[in-house]
Protein backbone atom coordinates (compact mmCIF):
# COMPACT_ATOMS: atom_id res chain seq x y z
CA UNK A 1 0.00 0.00 0.00
CA UNK A 2 1.25 3.33 -0.92
CA UNK A 3 1.41 5.83 2.27
CA UNK A 4 0.06 9.24 1.01
CA UNK A 5 3.10 12.05 2.61
CA UNK A 6 1.92 12.97 6.05
CA UNK A 7 0.39 16.89 5.91
CA UNK A 8 -0.12 19.07 9.36
CA UNK A 9 -3.43 20.32 9.42
CA UNK A 10 -1.75 23.36 10.92
CA UNK A 11 0.47 23.30 7.92
CA UNK A 12 -2.68 22.98 5.12
CA UNK A 13 -4.84 25.98 7.41
CA UNK A 14 -1.34 28.50 6.59
CA UNK A 15 -0.98 27.79 3.35
CA UNK A 16 -5.04 27.97 2.84
CA UNK A 17 -5.28 31.20 4.65
CA UNK A 18 -1.97 32.65 2.88
CA UNK A 19 -3.74 31.76 -0.41
CA UNK A 20 -7.06 33.40 0.30
CA UNK A 21 -5.22 37.02 1.04
CA UNK A 22 -3.29 36.65 -2.06
CA UNK A 23 -6.88 35.69 -4.03
CA UNK A 24 -8.07 39.02 -2.81
CA UNK A 25 -5.06 41.07 -4.05
CA UNK A 26 -5.27 39.28 -6.88
CA UNK A 27 -8.54 39.44 -8.00
CA UNK A 28 -8.19 43.47 -7.39
CA UNK A 29 -4.84 43.61 -9.53
CA UNK A 30 -6.39 41.73 -12.16
CA UNK A 31 -9.98 43.57 -12.70
CA UNK A 32 -8.87 45.02 -15.74
CA UNK A 33 -8.44 41.46 -17.12
CA UNK A 34 -4.71 42.28 -18.52
CA UNK A 35 -2.26 39.68 -19.55
CA UNK A 36 0.59 40.04 -16.90
CA UNK A 37 4.17 40.48 -17.12
CA UNK A 38 5.36 38.54 -14.24
CA UNK A 39 8.57 38.27 -12.69
CA UNK A 40 9.07 35.45 -10.12
CA UNK A 41 11.71 36.19 -7.51
CA UNK A 42 12.00 39.64 -8.39
CA UNK A 43 13.87 40.89 -5.10
CA UNK A 44 14.22 44.62 -4.65
CA UNK A 45 12.22 44.99 -7.99
CA UNK A 46 15.22 46.72 -10.03
CA UNK A 47 14.19 45.21 -13.48
CA UNK A 48 10.10 45.49 -12.65
CA UNK A 49 10.10 48.42 -11.73
CA UNK A 50 12.09 50.14 -15.04
CA UNK A 51 10.40 47.51 -17.17
CA UNK A 52 6.78 48.62 -15.90
CA UNK A 53 8.18 52.16 -16.39
CA UNK A 54 9.18 51.57 -20.19
CA UNK A 55 5.96 49.94 -20.57
CA UNK A 56 3.16 51.77 -19.16
CA UNK A 57 0.55 50.23 -21.34
CA UNK A 58 1.35 46.86 -19.65
CA UNK A 59 0.42 45.08 -16.25
CA UNK A 60 3.27 44.13 -14.20
CA UNK A 61 3.67 41.74 -11.14
CA UNK A 62 6.94 41.20 -8.96
CA UNK A 63 6.67 38.82 -5.92
CA UNK A 64 9.01 37.32 -3.74
CA UNK A 65 8.71 35.31 -0.51
CA UNK A 66 11.24 37.18 1.61
CA UNK A 67 8.78 40.87 2.80
CA UNK A 68 11.59 43.33 3.14
CA UNK A 69 12.94 43.03 -0.70
CA UNK A 70 8.82 43.75 -1.46
CA UNK A 71 8.67 46.67 1.17
CA UNK A 72 11.67 47.69 -1.05
CA UNK A 73 10.10 47.47 -4.47
CA UNK A 74 7.17 48.75 -3.25
CA UNK A 75 9.13 52.20 -1.98
CA UNK A 76 10.31 52.25 -5.71
CA UNK A 77 6.71 52.05 -7.50
CA UNK A 78 5.35 54.17 -5.09
CA UNK A 79 8.23 57.09 -6.05
CA UNK A 80 8.25 56.42 -9.85
CA UNK A 81 4.31 56.61 -9.26
CA UNK A 82 3.64 53.83 -11.52
CA UNK A 83 0.14 52.32 -11.72
CA UNK A 84 0.32 49.39 -13.86
CA UNK A 85 2.74 47.85 -11.35
CA UNK A 86 2.81 45.68 -8.56
CA UNK A 87 4.65 44.13 -5.82
CA UNK A 88 3.28 41.08 -3.78
CA UNK A 89 4.84 39.47 -0.62
CA UNK A 90 4.05 35.77 -2.33
CA UNK A 91 5.48 31.90 -2.96
CA UNK A 92 5.74 31.12 -6.39
CA UNK A 93 3.45 28.38 -5.93
CA UNK A 94 1.01 30.25 -3.44
CA UNK A 95 0.82 33.21 -6.27
CA UNK A 96 -0.30 30.80 -9.22
CA UNK A 97 -2.78 28.97 -6.88
CA UNK A 98 -4.19 32.52 -6.08
CA UNK A 99 -4.71 33.92 -9.64
CA UNK A 100 -8.24 34.14 -11.35
CA UNK A 101 -9.05 31.27 -13.54
CA UNK A 102 -9.10 33.75 -16.35
CA UNK A 103 -5.58 35.38 -15.60
CA UNK A 104 -2.77 34.81 -18.07
CA UNK A 105 1.13 35.81 -18.60
CA UNK A 106 2.19 37.60 -21.65
CA UNK A 107 5.64 36.81 -20.34
CA UNK A 108 7.46 35.62 -17.75
CA UNK A 109 10.89 36.60 -16.04
CA UNK A 110 13.43 34.41 -13.80
CA UNK A 111 16.17 36.93 -13.39
CA UNK A 112 19.07 34.51 -11.13
CA UNK A 113 17.45 32.69 -9.13
CA UNK A 114 18.80 31.09 -6.05
CA UNK A 115 21.07 28.40 -7.28
CA UNK A 116 20.70 26.23 -4.68
CA UNK A 117 24.50 24.66 -5.47
CA UNK A 118 24.75 21.80 -3.28
CA UNK A 119 23.67 18.35 -4.49
CA UNK A 120 21.31 17.73 -1.82
CA UNK A 121 19.93 21.00 -2.16
CA UNK A 122 19.13 21.01 -5.72
CA UNK A 123 15.15 20.05 -4.94
CA UNK A 124 14.75 23.54 -3.66
CA UNK A 125 15.64 25.07 -7.15
CA UNK A 126 12.37 26.81 -8.16
CA UNK A 127 13.03 26.02 -12.10
CA UNK A 128 11.66 22.28 -12.24
CA UNK A 129 9.42 20.34 -14.30
CA UNK A 130 6.47 20.82 -12.21
CA UNK A 131 6.62 24.53 -11.71
CA UNK A 132 7.14 25.11 -15.56
CA UNK A 133 4.12 23.09 -16.16
CA UNK A 134 1.91 25.44 -13.46
CA UNK A 135 3.25 28.22 -15.05
CA UNK A 136 1.99 26.61 -18.83
CA UNK A 137 -1.63 26.29 -17.57
CA UNK A 138 -1.48 30.24 -17.36
CA UNK A 139 0.32 30.98 -20.29
CA UNK A 140 -1.10 31.06 -24.30
CA UNK A 141 0.65 30.47 -27.48
CA UNK A 142 4.13 31.70 -27.41
CA UNK A 143 4.34 33.17 -24.36
CA UNK A 144 8.38 34.12 -23.67
CA UNK A 145 9.74 32.40 -20.22
CA UNK A 146 12.81 34.64 -19.82
CA UNK A 147 15.59 32.85 -17.76
CA UNK A 148 19.13 34.12 -16.63
CA UNK A 149 21.76 32.85 -14.60
CA UNK A 150 25.62 33.17 -13.56
CA UNK A 151 25.36 29.57 -12.11
CA UNK A 152 26.55 27.47 -15.00
CA UNK A 153 24.80 24.68 -13.53
CA UNK A 154 21.45 25.45 -13.12
CA UNK A 155 21.77 27.23 -16.48
CA UNK A 156 22.50 23.62 -17.82
CA UNK A 157 19.82 21.96 -15.81
CA UNK A 158 17.30 24.50 -16.82
CA UNK A 159 17.96 24.18 -20.91
CA UNK A 160 17.42 20.41 -20.17
CA UNK A 161 14.32 21.01 -18.26
CA UNK A 162 12.83 23.22 -21.14
CA UNK A 163 14.21 20.96 -23.99
CA UNK A 164 12.39 17.77 -22.29
CA UNK A 165 9.39 19.68 -21.38
CA UNK A 166 6.03 19.19 -23.46
CA UNK A 167 4.51 22.39 -22.78
CA UNK A 168 8.38 24.43 -23.84
CA UNK A 169 10.31 25.17 -26.89
CA UNK A 170 13.66 26.57 -26.31
CA UNK A 171 14.35 29.42 -28.93
CA UNK A 172 17.50 29.26 -30.63
CA UNK A 173 18.67 33.17 -29.81
CA UNK A 174 17.52 34.32 -26.03
CA UNK A 175 16.00 37.30 -27.48
CA UNK A 176 15.97 40.29 -24.73
CA UNK A 177 14.07 43.36 -25.55
CA UNK A 178 14.75 45.36 -22.69
CA UNK A 179 17.45 45.41 -20.06
CA UNK A 180 18.32 46.83 -16.91
CA UNK A 181 21.11 45.09 -14.59
CA UNK A 182 19.44 43.52 -11.06
CA UNK A 183 21.69 43.78 -8.01
CA UNK A 184 22.88 40.15 -8.78
CA UNK A 185 23.62 40.48 -12.41
CA UNK A 186 25.58 43.98 -11.16
CA UNK A 187 27.64 41.37 -8.60
CA UNK A 188 27.80 38.61 -11.65
CA UNK A 189 31.41 38.00 -13.70
CA UNK A 190 29.14 37.04 -16.35
CA UNK A 191 25.70 34.89 -16.93
CA UNK A 192 24.14 33.23 -19.07
CA UNK A 193 20.13 33.77 -20.73
CA UNK A 194 17.57 31.36 -22.14
CA UNK A 195 14.01 32.16 -23.68
CA UNK A 196 11.21 29.22 -24.22
CA UNK A 197 7.95 29.86 -25.57
CA UNK A 198 4.80 28.08 -24.25
CA UNK A 199 3.24 25.46 -26.41
CA UNK A 200 -0.46 25.05 -24.80
CA UNK A 201 -3.43 26.48 -26.63
C1 LIG B 1 19.29 35.48 -5.96
S1 LIG B 1 17.87 36.46 -5.66
C2 LIG B 1 17.68 37.40 -7.18
C3 LIG B 1 16.82 38.61 -7.02
C4 LIG B 1 16.65 39.45 -8.30
N1 LIG B 1 15.94 38.69 -9.31
C5 LIG B 1 17.98 39.93 -8.81
O1 LIG B 1 18.43 39.44 -9.87
O2 LIG B 1 18.58 40.79 -8.15
C6 LIG B 1 16.53 35.27 -5.83
C7 LIG B 1 15.24 35.79 -5.28
O3 LIG B 1 14.22 34.78 -5.44
C8 LIG B 1 13.38 34.81 -4.29
N2 LIG B 1 12.68 33.51 -4.19
C9 LIG B 1 13.25 32.31 -3.90
N3 LIG B 1 12.32 31.34 -3.86
C10 LIG B 1 11.11 31.94 -4.13
C11 LIG B 1 9.77 31.47 -4.20
N4 LIG B 1 9.47 30.18 -3.97
N5 LIG B 1 8.81 32.34 -4.50
C12 LIG B 1 9.10 33.66 -4.69
N6 LIG B 1 10.36 34.17 -4.62
C13 LIG B 1 11.36 33.32 -4.35
C14 LIG B 1 14.36 35.09 -3.16
O4 LIG B 1 13.72 35.57 -2.00
C15 LIG B 1 15.29 36.12 -3.82
O5 LIG B 1 14.87 37.45 -3.59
Amino acid sequence: MIKAPLVKPAYVAIISQRRSGLREKCAEILSSRQAIIWEVGCGHGHFLTAYAADHPDQLCIGIDIVADRIERAERKCRRARLTNLHFLHADAYDFLASLPEEARFSAVYMLFPDPWPKRRHHKNRLLQAKFLHAIAQKAGPGTPFRFRTDFEPYFGEARATFAAHPDWTLQPEASWPFELPTIFQQKAARYHSLVAECRRH
